[in-house]
């Protein structure tokens, strides 16, 4: 196979709370172990993530807690960065979006469009709380979805359902920060005109698709999108927390904090490059069309990063001499639950992972969520499945398959590989079984199927307990002392090529 040159992100997590189980299963460890493979394949992989450190899911946080919104990134980017260390992930950079390098990258993407004259300047009417003096921008206001009914839902994002609308059409908005009913006040700011990149969109998605396959559910939310057409969208907020605007008359507004997150992803690789003393490297790979570039994101994030930031991308194109190239393909998961409710920090169920790598190792539980990815469906943790999963197939099918080996090994042949002789039909075919995994493995990585993918290689254990077992060394080291040889030198290659092939998951 071609060795590919490949970006691989992972969603900026905001850092405004721990990251739990949820959240490793839905980005990261699909990611991680899809990055792992493709550098044992001997790809060229530049793994990108880091903290997303504007917005008002930071500025909420610190007003409640009563500390800064710099207090807030500071503490939730160290817990981040030390949990995703734990759990082994093999992140190039964990950047963060506060730095001035990333602030530099979004002013740059904002003024270019600002100077194509394609950002439209808009008068609207937004809440207001008049007993804070402040403008309410997304989460700050919480109703009832105009689409779908949910009660909790967002000023103009619905976590429910998925839809995005006007905050005008939110149904009994409340403020967030008084508890009051909000009023409108008016208000500038850019919009983006996304609708203009409908048709190229549409059929960005639908090449994309052909080609490489996406999923159903991301193919889904990107037609539903289309149908309902897309609109203007306002790439500016009234706060003071976040990419301050760099234009005049633009004081006390900042960057919508989803046009800034995305764009996280580049100036991370800029700093990475800076990092190892090749500054202009990121270019090689954001700005080189034989790059590809895939994006692993829960089901929240499918917008995003298959409308508005393919967008963004196109628009900068458009401007440009150097062509950013755009994902080629967002793997998205559903959600993972926890003992089957939804994770919850307000009703405090769940569980964070520095929490969890406190008590446990990280192997057992990257294995466990491996297995159980929501890849298609949500799915769930359960306590009791970490046990059965470590105990039944980590120790008793996995472990137990290596131990017996090596300890026949020790005991019968002092340690040392022994020769293959004359092959059984039992090894030709083990044999055979052994050489098919790696090449299929990948064709299950290679498709974001990473789930089916591990499953796939503990039957490879199990096929090698049972051919340990059909063989019977404990017989044959009494009774053809070559016969057990070829039996243990098999049993060794199959636990080479498992070791191979599991050295991304665990
Ligand atoms: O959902 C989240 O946690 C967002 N902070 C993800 C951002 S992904 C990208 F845009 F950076
Ligand atoms: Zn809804």
């Amino acid at each position: 196979m071609n060795k590919e040159k490949v970006i691989v992100t992972s969603a900026l997590p905001y850092a405004n709370g721990p990251i739990h189980l949820g959240h490793l299963s839905g980005a990261y460890l699909p990611a991680d172990i899809y990055v792992r493979y493709k550098r044992l394949n001997g790809d060229d992989i530049l793994y990108i993530c880091g903290s997303d450190e504007h917005g008002v899911p930071i500025t909420i946080t610190a007003d409640k807690e009563k500390i800064t919104p710099k207090d807030v990134i500071d503490r939730f980017h160290n817990i981040n960065r030390e949990s995703f260390e734990k759990f082994g992930m093999s992140f190039d950079i964990y950047s963060r979006t506060s730095l001035p390098e990333h602030h530099e990258t979004a002013k740059e993407f904002f003024l270019k469009y600002y100077n194509q004259g394609l950002l439209k300047e808009k008068k609207s009417l937004q809440f207001f709380d008049e007993s804070k003096k402040m403008f309410l921008p997304d989460r700050y206001v919480e109703g009832t979805c105009p689409k779908c009914g949910n009660e909790s839902a967002r000023s103009d994002e619905c976590e429910n359902c998925g839809a995005l609308y006007e905050q005008t059409e939110l149904i009994n908005p409340v403020s967030k920060i008084s508890g009051n009913r909000p009023i409108l006040k008016e208000t500038t700011h850019w919009y983006f005109p996304l609708n203009e990149f409908q048709e190229r969109l549409e059929k960005y998605v639908g090449d994309m698709n052909e080609k490489f396959g996406w999923k159903e559910t991301v193919l889904q939310y990107c037609k539903s999108w289309f149908k309902e057409g897309l609109t203007d969208r306002a790439y500016t907020r009234d706060l003071d927390w976040g990419v301050k605007v760099p234009l005049d008359g633009a004081e006390g507004k900042v960057f919508y904090v989803w046009f800034e997150a995305v764009l996280g992803y580049i100036s991370a690789t800029k700093e990475l490059s800076a990092k190892i003393g090749n500054p202009d490297l990121w270019k090689n790979y954001w700005q080189d069309s034989s790059t590809k570039y895939i994006a692993f994101i829960g089901k929240d994030n499918i917008v995003f990063h298959t409308i508005i930031f393919p967008a963004m991308l196109m628009a900068w194109n458009d401007a440009s001499e150097e062509k950013y190239i755009l994902p080629q393909n967002v793997p998205a998961n559903e959600f993972l639950n926890f003992e089957g409710k939804k994770f919850s920090k307000s009703r405090n169920w769940g569980i964070d992972a520095i929490d969890f790598l406190k008590e446990f190792p990280a192997d057992p539980l990257r294995y466990t969520l491996a297995a159980n990815l929501p890849e298609n469906r949500d799915t769930d943790f359960y306590w009791k499945e970490f046990q059965a999963r470590n105990n039944n197939e980590l120790a008793d099918i996995l472990g137990n398959f290596i131990n017996r080996t090596f300890t026949f090994v020790h005991k019968h042949f002092d340690g040392i590989v022994p020769n293959q002789n004359t092959l059984s039909e039992r090894d030709s075919e083990m044999l055979k079984l052994v050489e098919s995994y790696p090449s299929r493995i990948a064709e299950y990585f290679e498709r974001y199927k990473i789930k089916d993918g591990v499953a796939e290689i503990m039957n490879l254990a199990r096929a090698g307990n049972k051919y340990f077992n059909d063989s019977e060394p404990w017989k044959t080291i009494k009774s053809n002392r070559d016969e057990c040889a070829t039996t243990l030198n098999i049993s060794l290659q199959t636990i080479f090529t498992l070791t191979e092939l599991l050295s991304p998951v665990i």
